[in-house]
């Protein structure tokens, strides 16, 4: 039995998991105990870690594999028998939770601040995952956070540290690390939902793909799924080796972080059909040539079209989307018979949705989509379920989603970001907005049939979160909301969305910017952006 260490420690403030995880400048996380007293306090607050299998890994940022160290010998500490850590501590978010349920673990460890970007003087973070494979629940993070707050002491083993890069068993105590192919359980877990058949078929007819990786961890994952099994030209897969410093990128699939991307679709010789992942690779955004589709479209897209798709090809039991989403989702579940659940922005809230049966396609409007194979949005399994659906209809990107308006309707949507705020002028905003009593008032000539602070009571659960953003719903079905961002580290950052069904078929090809103009200068001019923010344009538009 190794020699386990107990170091005093005090309690260190401001270790509250935001929207998905611990978020902070890697210096922070690099400080005297700022790491161990968090995973310390996750180990202590999760029930008897005695015996039970662990899963570690992450995005490959700066720190990763120096956090990873750590972790196992603090696991080792904590009695758990088995710690599976994958290859080079690479792990995508989404095989993280498909390899916790795979092997029926007691959940998972996942290092990564998302899109955010990496590098010594940039973000690093980590989330407890639970068993069921999802990120834990605001019960749980509440109880990780307490447990921050009082905590006294950590513990680790002395250990030599593990090779990280060596497929196979070692230890680090008594504890078996299991070093593993990141990318094998995934894969295959891929091929039982998508026709990969119908893809290769696809690309030996010559249809070619680009797919940006952003130095980020779905390289390795993009590369073996899409070019070595689907038969995607070599090469189609860019900027696929992950990078501590995600190359200087940032690793953010939208218009404006993967413009490169953007660039490379437009034009007479642009490839086919375009995407991005993230940096832990849940997210995605979805290109044709010319053509951007917003997340929520790709969601009612695929919502439509899943049936194509092996592992949905028995219907769907019903769809979620957070409340910021566009209502384009729940027009095909109408379609479909179908419930559409609204929730809160985060997808941890769609966890008891997914396990309950309940819904089998979930989304949101910051380029997350998923289903109920893990309990994470899923960035290359959306990208696989466009493919596949494309190889099967034989029509391009444009061409599905402006048949899907024809067919549907548009709702046509935007948001747009004010980055970098003043934290303190933020909540201002926010208060001021509580402070207005609008339902029944006429706004800029549109009455407002509600206006409220969206709160949530989960069906499945009972569980109810509140203040989760500012709606101002209007009897014409257009809407406005407003939130603050959870998963920023500077500052505050508002998001203001913007949407209007448009049913005519003429209108569709305007760009939401004009066709949503008069919203937003509702918008802006109700919370009163300008004079409490300093800014007169938002920082990204998507
Ligand atoms: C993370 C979560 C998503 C959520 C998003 C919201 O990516 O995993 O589920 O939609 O954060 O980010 P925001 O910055 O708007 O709070
Ligand atoms: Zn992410």
């Amino acid at each position: 039995m190794a020699a386990v260490t107990t170091v005093a420690t005090t309690p260190i403030a401001g270790q509250k998991p935001g929207t998905s995880g611990l978020r902070k400048k890697v210096a922070v996380f690099a400080g005297p105990h700022y790491l161990e007293n968090f995973v310390q306090s996750v180990f202590d607050s999760i029930g008897d870690t005695a015996g039970q299998t662990l899963v570690v890994g992450g995005d490959g940022r700066y720190h990763n594999r120096a956090a990873i160290q750590t972790i196992l010998r603090m696991a080792a500490a904590a009695g758990f028998a088995k710690a599976m850590v994958g290859r080079g501590g690479i792990l995508s978010t989404p095989a993280a939770s498909c390899v916790i349920r795979k092997y029926r673990t007691f959940g998972g460890l996942i290092l990564s601040a998302s899109h955010n970007p990496g590098g010594p003087d940039e973000d690093f973070g980590i989330k407890y995952n639970i068993p069921a494979g999802g990120p834990a629940p605001e019960a749980v993070t509440e109880a990780i956070y307490a447990r921050t707050q009082t905590l006294r002491e950590y513990r680790l083993v002395e250990a030599a540290a593990v090779d990280l890069d060596r497929l196979g068993e070692q230890r680090v105590g008594a504890m078996v690390v299991e070093v593993f192919d990141p990318v094998a359980d995934y894969a295959a877990l891929m091929e039982t939902l998508i026709d990969f058949d119908a893809i290769r078929a696809l690309f030996a007819d010559g249809f070619r793909l680009r797919y940006d990786a952003m130095n980020a961890v779905t390289g390795p994952y993009a590369v073996e799924i899409l070019e070595r099994r689907l038969g995607a030209a070599p090469g189609s897969v860019v900027n696929a080796v992950p990078l501590e410093d995600f190359g200087g990128m940032h690793p953010d699939p939208n218009l404006v972080h993967a413009h490169d991307l953007v660039a490379a679709l437009t034009g007479p010789d642009a490839p086919d059909f375009g995407a991005a992942s993230d940096g832990d690779g849940d997210r995605n955004m979805i290109l044709g040539r010319d053509f951007y589709v917003t997340p929520s479209d790709s969601l009612a897209v695929l919502a439509a079209n899943a049936h194509l798709c092996p592992g949905y090809a028995g219907g769907l039991a019903g769809l979620a989307r957070s409340m910021p989403t566009s209502a384009a989702a729940d027009r095909v579940a109408a379609r479909l018979g179908i419930p559409c659940y609204e929730t809160p922005t985060g997808w941890k809230f769609f966890g008891t949705l997914l396990d309950a049966g309940r819904a089998t396609l979930c989304g949101e409007e910051s380029f997350g989509t998923g289903s109920d194979h893990v309990r994470e949005k899923d960035g290359l399994w959306a990208v696989l379920m466009w493919l596949n659906i494309l190889a099967r209809r034989r029509v391009g990107v444009a061409e599905i989603v402006t048949a899907h308006w024809r067919d549907f309707g548009r709702n046509v949507y935007s948001r747009h970001d004010y980055e970098g705020i003043d934290s303190a002028a933020a909540e201002g905003l926010m208060a001021h907005l509580r402070g207005l009593d609008l339902t029944g008032r006429e706004l800029d000539g549109r009455k407002v049939a509600l206006f409220d602070d969206f709160a949530y009571t989960d069906p499945v659960d009972g569980s109810t979160s509140h203040h989760q953003g500012i709606r101002v719903l209007f009897e014409d079905g257009a809407r406005i909301v407003y939130r603050l961002s959870g998963t920023g580290t500077q500052g505050a950052t508002l998001r203001v969305y913007i949407e209007r069904y448009e049913p005519d078929p003429a209108r569709h090809g305007l760009d939401p910017q004009v066709a949503l103009a008069d919203l937003i200068a509702t918008a802006r001019r109700l919370a009163e952006i300008e004079a409490r923010t300093g800014r007169t344009e938002p920082t990204v538009i998507t």
